[in-house]
């Protein structure tokens, strides 16, 4: 028996103005001079047009190190660059167009659908080609960028199609996040409530007392929201002897089973994030319901949620499917097969305190559902 024992070492960095020459964070990413193509998210670029302009001056600034083999290219922000082939082909022409080796590097800087099909690419170009990851949402920079996946969806499925991989680089540049839409701006939130209730109860006090902060787009408050999300992540990551997520278990997808769901059955109109706050808020009212959750942890769950402004329930929970039976039962073994092995899902028993189960009843999924339903209603109608 042959052991091959692999380590992998990337920087997880945080700054400030990434693309003005005197800050160096990027410089200082890349080792020895290289060949750079720099990939850039529409979005990003329609709401800060001259990031693609200041990138040229970056490099040209540093030129003895980032060797710029192109202007940026430009591709599709959102789901829709997953949903495509054409991106995921248009990066690897550019990887083959300008020669990027094993030792050059491409960057990509968006949010985190666009760090993912880029990853992909890059992953795929050559057996995988130096990325650095440059996220620019608040989802991206407190969970997705720092970790080894990458993906784009296929046969209707999310991340049906990618790789684990590590990046070269993750610079975290907060001023990016000024310019996200309300929405956006929120959504990303959720996986930080979501790491914070299965690992570290404090962190969970921490968001309740500065929600209004978060919620009226504070960037310190943001700040130290990514940072401790970020961390705890990329702590998971390098601690639970699973980095490539080879067993069953998968507590970092607490909540994750309905969201993925969801956000299929309503084509993406449910952003990652808004669908990972109703999965939240769905796995915590069964814990309750199957008795391993108390009322008052549940209701601080839902009140934390709602004071980001995030969503606990929509109305997707409720559409029927196969035989009457409703669709988003459909997400669990979905779910299972996505991750393989045996069913394994993830519930908390207080906050900040993680627990696994490996089948849900499915009554009282629709019990959790019909809880959170009647209280966003009850919301909605007492304003
Ligand atoms: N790889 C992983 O481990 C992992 C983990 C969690 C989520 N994800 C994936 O991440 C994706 C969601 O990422 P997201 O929440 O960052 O959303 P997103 O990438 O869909 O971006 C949301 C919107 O914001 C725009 N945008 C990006 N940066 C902007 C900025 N600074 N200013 C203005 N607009 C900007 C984008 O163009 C897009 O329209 C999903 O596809 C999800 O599956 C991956
Ligand atoms: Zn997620």
């Amino acid at each position: 028996m042959q052991e091959i024992v692999v380590r992998l070492r990337y920087p997880v960095r945080f700054t400030h103005g990434i693309l003005d020459a005197r800050n160096l964070t990027l410089r200082n990413a890349v080792e020895a001079r290289a060949r750079v193509v720099v990939v850039v998210d529409g979005g990003l670029v329609e709401a800060q047009p001259s990031i693609p302009p200041d990138v040229v001056a970056y490099c040209r600034a540093h030129g003895d190190r980032l060797h710029l083999v192109s202007t940026p290219l430009v591709v599709p922000g959102g789901e829709a660059i997953k949903n495509d082939r054409r991106p995921v082909d248009a990066i690897r022409a550019a990887i083959d167009l300008h020669r990027i080796d094993r030792h050059a590097y491409v960057v990509a800087i968006g949010g985190g659908a666009v760090l993912d099909a880029v990853g992909y690419a890059a992953a795929t170009a050559h057996r995988g080609v130096r990325l650095i990851r440059v996220p620019s949402t608040v989802l991206s920079q407190s969970d997705s960028a720092v970790g080894v996946k990458n993906g784009v969806n296929h046969f209707g499925k999310k991340n049906f199609v990618g790789t684990f991989a590590a990046p070269h680089a993750v610079l975290n540049d907060l001023d990016l996040l000024l310019t996200l839409s309300d929405r956006d701006w929120r959504s990303g939130i959720s996986e930080a409530i979501k790491v914070a209730l299965i690992r570290d109860a404090g962190f969970f006090a921490w968001i309740e007392q500065h929600a209004d902060a978060l919620l009226h787009r504070s960037l310190n408050a943001m700040a130290r929201l990514v940072h401790r999300s970020a961390e705890l992540h990329l702590g998971h990551i390098a601690t639970s002897g699973d980095p490539f997520e080879l067993g069953s278990a998968r507590p970092l997808d607490f909540g994750h089973w309905a969201a993925h769901k969801l956000e299929a059955m309503t084509s993406h109109e449910l952003r990652h994030g808004e669908a990972v706050a109703i999965g939240l808020a769905q796995d915590c009212a069964y814990a309750h319901l199957a008795g391993d959750l108390a009322q008052a942890d549940l209701w601080r769950v839902i009140g934390v949620l709602e004071a980001v402004g995030l969503p606990i329930w929509h109305e997707a929970m409720l559409a029927a499917g196969r035989g009457g039976r409703p669709a988003v039962l459909d997400g669990l073994e979905e779910f299972r097969e996505h991750l393989g092995g045996r069913l394994t899902i993830t519930l908390i028993d207080r906050v900040g305190s993680a627990f696994e189960v490996h089948e849900l009843d499915e009554r009282l999924v629709l019990a959790a559902s019909a809880l959170l339903r009647r209280h966003t209603e009850q919301g909605a109608l007492t304003g």
